[in-house]
């Protein structure tokens, strides 16, 4: 018998991670009884907070009837009701669920999903996907390359696919150096032109799909883009016959405060693709949802057959999750809890930033939301990345009892410092003094560091 010391290949194989033991509602507790607020629902996927009962036993009834089947020979009844179900809360034209386990093989999907629908159509140089710098669509290959995030990619460079990049509209930040107030009064949208402009340069006879997240989860923490800009992105992709792909794994089940956060912007794509909380994380499931001039397009002109598949897509296990899940959505009107705390959650922080010298922004939709952290609030001065601004508040926090989702790079790859605040969809208002409290003591304890050290 081998003897390891400790066998898990971990994230970063220098570091020891606390044991967590189990968790209730918001809270996680580690081996040594230490109480953490989830107060990013893990990585913005633990909507419905801990050790949930009715999807526990849902979980356990699905295993115990049928644990797997392959979707090459069957299917088990639970996967059509909760197909059924996304259906109903997904936008009026997009009517199919092809299933995956996790947020990477959504994209992937998609991505291929476009590139053979225009191919059997007869559009067979339509292989370009135009993604966005500073956004993320997942670790895969496939979803690493359209996706933005620097950092990620870089030692990847050899093996990525080719695919073209815009920048994401960050009007705080703006990449396109336009000053926020004055571009939005003059709806200059010049981040939603800059996709008719590559368009224009790659040749619309070679650009396949162009995929977006509606608000920039983890790369950017929680950046809204400005008003009329997906409306204008639709009209592009419609006018060039491109299929327009919407990452909804982070933003998707309420988690912003409608059901999909398109919703919030007037438009609908052409495949939506979610993961994370559709399970509320306690599966790996997601999967994208695909409108009907695609699939109609699939059965036409390639005989029903999308040529892709995975074993474990629609495993009946996860399935029911997700079922169980979207049931305690409802039952307990999480989605109407998110738009209620909401407002609160935005009033603490605001409050929070006021009086903090660091934080220079407060965003996002729902419970999907970023702080971003400068040296100097008046100048615009942004942090050394070196100095881990936000990895420091959040192992602050940690110590002090609350986990918090910290990202770096959100401007250029490496300069902009976040930290995201995604509780759990069912937290109360109580629970949001609590971990509000928490933030604000992290805050000030790096702040003192930082500013002691000058
Ligand atoms: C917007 C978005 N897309 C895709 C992914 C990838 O999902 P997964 O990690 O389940 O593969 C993520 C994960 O954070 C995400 O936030």
């Amino acid at each position: 018998m081998k003897q390891l010391e400790d066998a898990v290949f971990h994230r970063d194989l220098t570091k020891n991670y606390p044991i967590i033991t189990h968790g209730k509602g918001i809270y996680l507790y580690d081996e040594c009884g230490k109480e953490y607020i989830d107060a990013s629902s893990g990585a913005v996927a633990a909507n419905l907070g801990h050790s949930n009962k009715k999807i526990a036993q849902a979980m356990f009834d699905q295993a115990s009837k049928v644990g797997f089947v392959h979707t090459m020979r069957f299917e088990t009844e639970v996967l059509h009701q909760l197909a059924t179900k996304i259906v109903q809360l997904a936008p009026s034209t997009l009517n199919k669920v092809y299933f995956t386990s996790g947020g990477s093989e959504a994209n992937e999907s998609a991505i291929k999903l476009a590139r053979q629908y225009h191919r059997d159509k007869g559009n067979k140089d339509k292989q370009i996907v135009i993604g966005r710098w500073q956004s993320y669509h997942g670790n895969t290959l496939g979803s690493l390359s359209v996706g933005g995030d620097v950092k990620r990619r870089k030692p990847y460079t050899a093996n990525l696919i080719k695919t073209e990049h815009i920048y994401s509209p960050y009007c705080h930040q703006c990449p396109y150096e336009y000053e926020e107030e004055a571009c939005i009064r003059q709806n200059n949208l010049a981040c939603a032109n800059d996709l008719a402009r590559k368009i224009t340069e790659l040749g619309a006879e070679n650009v396949s799909a162009v995929i977006m997240e509606p608000i920039v989860g983890s790369q950017q923490g929680a950046v809204v883009p400005p008003k009329g800009y997906f409306k204008r992105v639709r009209e592009i992709c419609d006018q060039n016959d491109i299929v327009l792909i919407i990452d909804e794994v982070m933003t998707g089940f309420g988690r912003t405060g409608t059901n999909f956060a398109i919703e919030q912007f007037g438009i609908e794509p052409d495949i939506m693709t979610f993961g994370k909380g559709i399970s509320a994380g306690y599966a790996p499931l997601a999967g994208m949802i695909v409108n009907d001039k695609i699939v109609d397009g699939i059965i036409k002109n390639s005989a029903g057959q999308f040529v892709h598949g995975f074993t474990y897509s629609g495993h009946p296990v996860l399935a029911a999750t997700g079922l169980a899940a979207l049931e305690v959505y409802e039952e307990e009107s999480v989605l109407e809890n998110c738009q209620h705390v909401s407002k609160y959650v935005f009033e603490c922080l605001e409050q929070l930033k006021e009086a903090s010298k660091i934080i220079s922004d407060v965003r996002g939709r729902g419970l999907l939301i970023g702080i971003e952290l400068v040296k100097d609030k008046e100048k615009n001065i942004l942090f050394d990345p070196k100095e881990q601004v936000a990895n420091r508040v959040n192992t602050s926090a940690m110590d002090l009892g609350a986990v918090f989702y910290p990202g770096s790079g959100g401007i250029d790859g490496l300069y902009g410092e976040h930290l995201i605040v995604s509780p759990p969809l069912n937290i109360t208002k109580k629970e949001i003094d609590k971990m509000v409290s928490i933030l604000t003591e992290a805050i000030h304890l790096v702040e003192e560091e930082l500013f002691k050290k000058e």
